[in-house]
């Protein structure tokens, strides 16, 4: 009795021992070829997913030099023993991200989805639990009922809700894998969200909560939420200008978020409860950021000392380049707004913009406005065109839901903040300040030129085109047409392919003004991301099942069935050493190779299954 195992029973009849041992050796081969296939594929796709902009040849644009050249510098800053240029890394790189909208458990939602509420009531109904005295057809006729619901409304629901929380979750690592891969392979100066980082502005604190440890923990995991102290307020004497590449770890960490409708609300719903827990969990709405460049020529002890007064003392000295970045709501610009406070705070923020800005004709200087809601345009130029919706009756009548700004406020925003003019002989020609504004909110992404043709009658409006036109017609360098370029930066959801806005920045000495490009990264949709993670997932399964069953055999005394076969022939270390190299066989376990060419299989015979295989595939 000793001479048995444990899944070879010594009750077995030898036939079906050697029966057993070739269906267990078909199995794993067939797991070995499956692992053949499944791990170098998996490991294909695996490395496609993890170094997709690698793949999709992404870089920040570098100064003056074209993608090419962006994309071998990006390479380089990764390879070992290389060295990059560090000319052709623009000082300012922003990581812009649209619209995550990380969705969750939802009001709308039934909170019993998940608890099979008919099977509760199947017993109820049965055992006649609530007292009711029903004879016993209208007990059976009940108990089915409740059993028919079960089946068809409570499994349904609890697996909808279950597959629910299942896709939040691939999703929120999906969303993290986009900002993770990018973060390290881009190399960012700076991130910004531009809006709409949560799905709903209805949601409980809780679940906020819950969606705000998402966003830091799974998608923007090692961000950071920006300091109230560096979050600085506009104001004449203004005092925190920093110096731009100075501190870059920290920088690169913070994320400049932007709030969207979907976490405030629109003018009609946004309250300063919603306010508050964003500004609590996310960053102040509304702030403002400087920053100033150290170039030759320029004195930066001298520029930052004297405030106001931006003009240069020496007529040789030129003006510190300086960037101005400017977070700000404009979700309550237009009215009705239902809360009177919130849209003061908005208008006061604005006023303060306007007017702590610097001359106009004032050089080297670049404004950057992030904000969630597009400027207003004809329809056509974008996907969303211009709309509006008002609450009937309630919440003061306030905006309900906008595609775009109204037309005067977009207006305020060139005239305003970027002082640009219709009227040539406003400050500067009209031709205000250098800068971008850069917005979410519409998921397809655009990219759009504002203009003002300071020929056209005095009633003259501003116009909208795309960009790709105003370059082809030559209007953005056209005189007498002040402009200014308008990026939508597209959706990181799965449903626009993961976009990725990359702005590279830098100051031009020659022309002693700053320039800027921008491109898209796309990484796919969220399926690329399933799949591989599922083929993974099945790799490493077949994987671990393969080594079970390596090791399950290896613990089995051969002896002992040998033995029983009657079978002479013993594969010890030493016949192992000795079959053929090269062969196929060598790869495999010890039980599974062959000496002198025959497969030493219990009682398999000359002609195994295994011995087939292997001539086919040598
Ligand atoms: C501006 O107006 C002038 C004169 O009417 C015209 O020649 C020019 O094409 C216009 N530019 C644009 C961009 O519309």
């Amino acid at each position: 009795m000793e001479e048995c195992n444990v899944y070879l029973s010594c009750n077995h009849l030898l036939r079906s021992n050697a029966a057993n041992a070739v269906v267990y050796m078909f199995f794993v081969s067939v797991v070995r070829y499956a692992l053949v296939l499944l791990v170098p594929l998996s490991l294909i796709l695996s490395s496609y997913l993890y170094l997709y902009p690698v793949f999709h040849l992404c870089a920040f644009p570098a100064p003056e030099h074209d993608a090419s050249t962006a994309y071998t510098n990006t390479l380089r800053q990764h390879l070992p023993f290389s060295t990059h240029e560090a000319t052709k890394v623009a000082p300012f790189r922003l990581l812009a991200l649209g619209d995550p909208q990380l969705e969750g458990e939802s009001p709308l939602d039934d909170p019993k989805a998940a608890s099979f509420p008919n099977l509760a009531k199947f017993w109820k109904d049965a055992l006649l639990l609530d007292g009711t005295n029903h004879n016993p057809l209208q007990r059976l006729r009940h108990s089915l009922h409740d059993l028919i619901d079960f089946y068809l409304d409570d499994v349904p629901n609890f697996l909808e809700a279950y597959r629910k929380r299942l896709d939040h979750i691939g999703n929120d690592y999906y969303l993290g894998h986009i900002y993770r891969t990018m973060h390290w392979w881009t190399d960012p100066s700076h991130v910004t969200v531009l809006g709409d980082l949560v799905g709903s502005q209805w949601i409980e604190d809780e679940e906020f909560e819950s969606r705000g440890w998402r966003f830091w923990n799974r998608v923007f995991k090692g961000g950071e939420r920006i300091f109230d102290e560096v979050a600085s307020t506009p104001s004449e004497s203004f005092q925190d200008t920093r110096i731009l590449g100075e501190y870059p770890a920290a920088w690169k960490q913070i994320i400049l978020n932007v709030p969207g409708n979907h976490d405030i609300g629109y003018a009609g719903d946004i309250s300063p409860e919603r306010v508050e827990r964003f500004d609590r969990v996310f960053g102040k709405p509304n702030y403002e950021l400087r920053f100033q460049l150290p170039v030759n020529g320029t004195d930066m002890e001298g520029d930052s000392t004297e405030k106001g007064d931006d003009d240069p003392v020496i007529e040789e000295e030129k003006p510190v380049p300086e960037l101005r970045i400017i977070i700000f709501n404009d979700m309550n610009l237009d009215t009705p707004a239902s809360s009177k406070e919130m849209q003061d705070q908005s208008y006061g923020f604005l006023n303060d913009v306007i007017t702590s800005s610097h001359d106009v004709d004032r050089q080297a200087l670049f404004t950057i406005v992030l904000t969630h809601i597009p400027m207003h345009k004809e329809a056509g130029i974008c996907v969303d065109g211009p709309f509006f919706d008002f609450y009937d009756g309630y919440f003061d009548n306030g905006v309900k839901e906008q595609n775009h700004l109204s037309q005067s406020a977009s207006r305020g925003f060139l005239e305003g903040v970027f002082g640009m003019s219709g009227n040539p002989g406003a400050a500067g020609s009209g031709f205000g300040r250098n800068g971008v504004i850069l917005t979410g909110h519409d998921h397809e992404g655009c990219d759009t030129y504002h203009y003002i043709n300071q020929s056209d009658p005095p009633e003259r409006e501003w116009r909208a085109m795309k960009w790709k036109d105003a370059v082809d017609l030559g209007v953005e360098e056209q005189p007498g047409v002040p402009g200014l370029r308008e990026i939508t930066v597209r959706s990181m959801m799965g449903d626009f392919a993961g976009n990725a806005g990359l702005m590279s920045l830098w100051f031009d000495e020659e022309d002693w003004d700053w320039k800027f490009k921008f491109v898209n990264c796309q990484m796919g949709t969220q399926h690329i991301w399933w799949i591989v993670h599922i083929l993974d997932l099945i790799t490493l399964g077949v994987g671990l099942v393969y080594g079970i069953l390596v090791a399950v055999e290896k613990f089995t005394p051969r002896e002992v069935s040998k033995k029983h076969m009657g079978n002479g022939k013993s594969t010890t270390s030493n016949g192992v050493s000795k079959v053929g190299d090269g062969k196929l066989d060598s790869y495999l376990p010890e039980y599974l190779q062959t000496t002198n060419g025959k497969l030493d299989v219990p009682g398999a015979g000359k002609k195994s299954l295994r011995k087939k295989k292997s001539k086919r595939n040598l």
